[in-house]
Parts: C-alpha cells; structure tokens; sequence
C-alpha cells in the first residue's frame, strides 16, 4: 500500500462497538480483569496501554515500516526514555548540531549515569568511524538537523555504526515519514517529536519510538515506560492520530512552500546563507536526494549584519510569528541563539523557519518587507 492510502487508514478500522469510523476516545485509566487480574480484553490501566493509543502505535509503525512503536507525553520523554536505559559505561555519539534538549540531556544528565558522550559532526564519516573506534553503543542521528539543516548519510552511518557493535537511532522529526524512511536505510529506532508535523496543527504535545524489530530492545523500552509513566494521554494519542490522515497532503505544501521562499532567500542580498537542503548549493544536497522524497518545511537563514539584523528582521515580520516548535499550519521564526539556553550552539545571526501552509507569495511578501 502507497504512502498517502496508509497514512489514511493505518490504525482507522471502524469501532466495533457503534461503527464509528472517527475513533473513539479511551480516558478509562483501569479497565475490569478477572479475580487473579486477568485481562478481559486485553487491558488493565491506562499507564500500560489503551486502545486510542494502540491505534496510533499501529499508525507509526505502518507509516514508518517499523514492526512496533511506543508513544510518549512528549518527544524528549521519547529521547530520555531510550537513553536513560543505557547502562553504565555505554558510549554514544550525538550529533554537533541536533535539538538543543538532546544536547541538554546528553552533557548535564548522561555522564552522571556513567554514560560517555561523544559530540562529533556526523555528517563526517572518517570522523564517525573514528569515534566508533574502541567501541560504540549508539550512535544518534538527526537528519534534516535543527536547526543548520545538516543532512547525514544514514546508510553510511549504519554500516559503520552496526560493524562496530551500535545501534542507530534516527530523530526523523524534521523529516516525518512521508519524506524519509530511516527504517528502510539501516536505522534501528526511529524517534519522533509528533508534537510537530505528526500532531500538525501546534495544539498537541507527544514523541514517538518506532523499532524496526518488535524484539528485546522494544520490550526494554516498552516496560520502562509502564513503569516511569511518560504515558501520551488519550486525547493526545487522538488528535495524533488524526494528524497521520492529512500528514502527505500537508508535507507537500510545506516542501513547495519552503522551496519558493529558499529559492527567494538564496538571491536576496540581505541574506549570507540559506540553508536548506533543497538548494544544489547544500552540502548535503546529494545525500538529501537518495534518503528523501522531498526537502521539506524547515530552513535557516544567516543574516548579513549579525545579531541585530536577524532579530530586525524577526521583529518586522506580520506573517511568520515569532514562536519556538514547528510543523503546524502557521508560518514560525525564530532566532535560535535566544532560546538555547546557556550556551547557545547557534550562530548570533541565525533565524529558524517553520514554513506553514499559507500562500509562498504571501508570505515572500512579508519577507520582502521586512528585509527591505
Ligand atoms: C528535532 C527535534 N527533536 C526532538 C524535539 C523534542 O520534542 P518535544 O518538544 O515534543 O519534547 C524537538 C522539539 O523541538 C525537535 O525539534
């Protein structure tokens, strides 16, 4: 089945109980057993699986080729409950440029459990392999990254990861299923913010695994979950799960949109970079060809004239809200370097844009005007 047809139906059977064919929502938190706690029917609390969150667990894997898939409230719940499992003395590789939050957790809360972190620039395969060398655990990828848009080879990642004993992991959220399978590229585990293009209208909180093989490593993760509780609500696992139904259509326009303003920013004389892996110009622009369908929503964009011209910029805008997230209706800048915290890794003069799906000319017009 194609793409767009499984991205409609997957996790879509019609209720048995009433025939519904908008899922019903589940908030039961306990459900009856049997006297020595049978399940009846398969369930017994909410912290340990319902039936709208099934459904959307059988929605991701479907969509991202994937044997199974966890949900969590958030999408660092995701990312902390994969690597909070590494035992002591694991070693990993986290990539230079990736979600501040995973840097965050890899620096101040992984060497604490005994964890060796090795920051390098993935996209550097001689500098990975390097990295591998004596030993790896995991090596965590983040493709398109946030937020340079640097793109990595997950083909070349998973041959030298997987030769040296590692396992993959694969944050595809910039990216989402309909524009890149890492699964189908060697990766082990896909992670996902749904919060963003999954969820897609900026109204919903939730992060995602999804393992190529239903085997130990899902049954680890899975009972970590149940017991620590980053359980994804009900209705949250709903308004996700109805996200999946127009996520091809959506991506679509957030690619074609994306690609006019790049395009438009690229030429204009006020801009130093445009990075967007779209461009010929990216770096990355051939990997990006063979892994992806399209180049997707998100680009930055380096302002001439520093910290004080992209934060002109932002401000001028009557379009693009300054706002953080992504991958919702509406057209998002922002100047990373403010909300990275301590120690920013974004350059002064970076905006991060989250293109929606308004009309391309509206909104090069709002450019125009702001950077004129
Ligand atoms: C690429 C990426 N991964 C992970 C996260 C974390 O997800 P959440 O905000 O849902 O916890 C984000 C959030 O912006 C992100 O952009």
């Amino acid at each position: 089945m194609r793409f767009e047809t499984l991205a409609v139906h997957a996790g879509g059977e019609s209720d048995p109980a009433t025939g519904a064919l908008s899922p019903p929502i589940h908030l039961a938190t306990t459900f009856k057993h049997g006297p020595a706690a049978e399940r009846l029917d398969g369930y017994e609390y909410q912290r340990e699986g319902n039936p709208t969150n099934d459904r959307l667990c059988a929605a991701l894997a479907a969509l991202e080729h994937g044997q199974s898939a966890l949900t969590f409230a958030s999408g660092m719940a995701a990312i902390s409950g994969l690597l909070e499992s590494l035992n002591p003395g694991s070693h990993i590789v986290i990539p230079d440029d990736c979600y501040t939050g995973l840097r965050i957790l890899a620096g101040e809360f992984l060497p604490d459990r005994g964890v060796r972190v090795s920051t390098i620039d993935v996209t550097d395969i001689d500098a990975l392999r390097q990295a591998c060398n004596g030993g790896i655990d995991l090596v965590w990828v983040e493709t398109p990254s946030n937020p340079r848009m640097k793109i990595t080879d997950i083909r070349a990642v998973a041959e030298i990861s997987h030769a040296h004993g590692g396992r993959v992991v694969c944050d595809n959220t910039f990216a989402s299923p309909a524009l890149q399978r890492p699964l189908d590229l060697g990766a082990d585990i896909v992670m996902h913010s749904t919060t963003k293009y999954f969820g897609g209208h900026s109204d919903v909180l939730g992060g995602a695994l999804i393992f190529k093989e239903a085997g130990e490593w899902f049954e680890q993760a899975a009972h970590r979950l149940h017991i620590t509780g980053a359980t994804l609500a009900p209705f949250s696992a709903w308004l996700t799960l109805r996200g999946c139904r127009s996520l091809p259509a959506r991506m679509n326009m957030h690619c074609s949109n994306a690609r006019a303003i790049a395009e438009f920013l690229d030429k204009h004389s006020s801009i130093e970079r445009v990075n967007y892996p779209g461009l010929p110009s990216h770096p990355g622009h051939a990997v990006a060809a063979s892994q992806m369908s399209d180049f997707g929503g998100m680009l930055s964009i380096e302002l001439r004239g520093g910290k004080s011209a992209a934060l002109a910029m932002a401000g001028k805008l009557k379009l693009f809200t300054n706002a953080t997230s992504l991958g919702g209706c509406e057209s998002l800048i922002e100047h990373r370097a403010s909300v990275e915290g301590e120690n920013p890794t974004s350059t002064e003069n970076l905006l991060r844009i989250s293109v929606g799906l308004e009309h391309h000319e509206d909104l090069i017009a709002d450019l125009v005007q702001a950077l004129d």
